[in-house]
């Protein structure tokens, strides 16, 4: 096999960190001339620090032929800092890699190795990570903020729906250019500040990037300060807010549980006007009646709207409905299930009983749009 030299430019962002950054030159000056397969450059994309940080690269770039230097007119943010940078980087340096790197030390320079080394396994997108076996975040840290790393790392990787990546909010990653990074549009970054990540990873994944995740262990800051945002939280969620808002996966979601509960209202208007009001019928055939109209209902509501894409059309609809009418049987048989041993626990606690009435309904949702999606409507994927 042909071993293409592919260009990496490691890219830094700073602000404030002069003496981060004079140990890091210095420290990456013994490291990245090991590296032989590839030709491993950096770049630092500096905040206009006060405290001189650019003069530091400035000085350093006198004997080091691979460093280069951008310099923004003024600090506007993580996000903003690396839209640059990978912007000069693919333009001007022409980088086949962009790779994202802090300057504090806390994304260990021993490991840039073995992230480099994962290109010549096939994949696209090199993620350094904190959540596998091997990784860790630093134990100095307290309670709290290991806690709201775990959490906070957890809650965005199920909402964004990527359960298999493990750390989805570490800053510490390498990514293919071409096909990937290249047709990206910097324009339409979602985030100024750290949360434009999140848009990044899922971007990746959304091309069909092929993942690998390194373990290694984020170490404790020791000098400068972090310059994470108060309300890097809520920025996070308003990013993947925005970036689930258009996802086909969730939309459909949203219809089916929408259908669902027109559903639950004609089946009580039926019961409650043609078994109470009315009483055309005694309320328990009401209840029946209004149940079958739900179903009905709620077939060809999924059929012509939620899974359009997936409709079934012409004399195949029968057997269809017969299909969904027996999943509505199913659904009844669970819930009954679940509240016979919700009343057996409850001993009589009406509250406990609609715990059980409640966590049924969920199950049942849950379950009807696994089968809806598996059997009925047959969605691949
Ligand atoms: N140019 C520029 N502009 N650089 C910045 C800015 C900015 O607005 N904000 C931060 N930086 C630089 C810092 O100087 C540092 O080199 C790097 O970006 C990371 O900033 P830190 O302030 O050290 O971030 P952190 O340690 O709190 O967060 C790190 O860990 C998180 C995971 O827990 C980062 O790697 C995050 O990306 C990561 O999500
Ligand atoms: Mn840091």
């Amino acid at each position: 096999m042909i071993q293409l030299v592919a260009r990496v430019v490691i890219i830094i962002p700073t602000f404030n960190e002069k003496d981060n950054t004079v140990r890091m030159i210095d420290t990456l000056a013994g490291i990245l001339p090991e590296i032989r397969d590839h030709q491993v450059e950096l770049l630092y994309v500096d905040g206009n620090s006060p405290d001189g940080t650019a003069d530091v690269v400035r000085d350093k770039q006198k004997e080091l032929k691979w460093l280069h230097l951008l310099v923004e007119t003024k600090k506007e943010g993580l996000g903003m800092a690396y839209a640059k940078g990978m912007t000069h980087a693919m333009k001007e340096l022409k980088a086949d890699w962009l790779m994202e790197f802090d300057s504090d030390f806390q994304h260990p320079p021993q490991d840039i190795p073995r992230l480099i080394a994962e290109i010549d396994n096939g994949y696209d997108y090199i993620l350094g990570s904190r959540y596998i076996p091997g990784g860790s975040i630093p134990s100095e840290w307290g309670f709290k903020r290991k806690f709201l790393s775990v959490v906070g790392n957890h809650v965005a990787r199920i909402t964004l729906l990527l359960p298999g990546i493990h750390d989805v909010t570490g800053g510490f990653k390498l990514a293919r250019v071409k096909g990937f990074m290249d047709e990206f549009d910097f324009g339409r970054l979602l985030s100024r500040s750290f949360a434009y990540k999140i848009h990044l990873l899922h971007y990746m994944v959304q091309k069909g990037a092929r993942v690998k995740e390194v373990p290694f262990h984020f170490a404790h800051r020791t000098a400068g300060e972090s310059k994470i945002i108060k309300n890097e939280m809520q920025e996070t969620l308003r990013v993947i807010f925005l970036l689930q808002l258009n996802n086909p996966k969730i939309r459909r979601f949203f219809k089916f549980a929408a259908v669902g509960g027109t559903g639950l209202v004609l089946q009580t208007l039926i019961f409650e006007i043609l078994g109470l009001k009315l009483r055309l019928f005694s309320p328990a055939v009401a209840t029946v009646i209004g149940g079958e109209l739900a179903i009905v209902n709620n077939f060809l509501l999924n059929n012509f709207w939620t899974f359009s894409d997936h409709r079934v059309v012409g004399a195949k609809i029968f057997g269809k409905f017969l299909q969904f009418n027996f999943t509505s049987l199913l659904a009844l048989g669970i819930q009954f299930v679940i509240l016979s041993i919700g009343e057996y626990v409850a001993g009589g606690n009406e509250w406990v009983i609609r715990g059980f009435y409640f966590a049924a309904l969920v199950i049942v949702l849950i379950t009807n749009y696994i089968i809806y999606n598996k059997i009925i409507w047959k969605v691949k994927k």
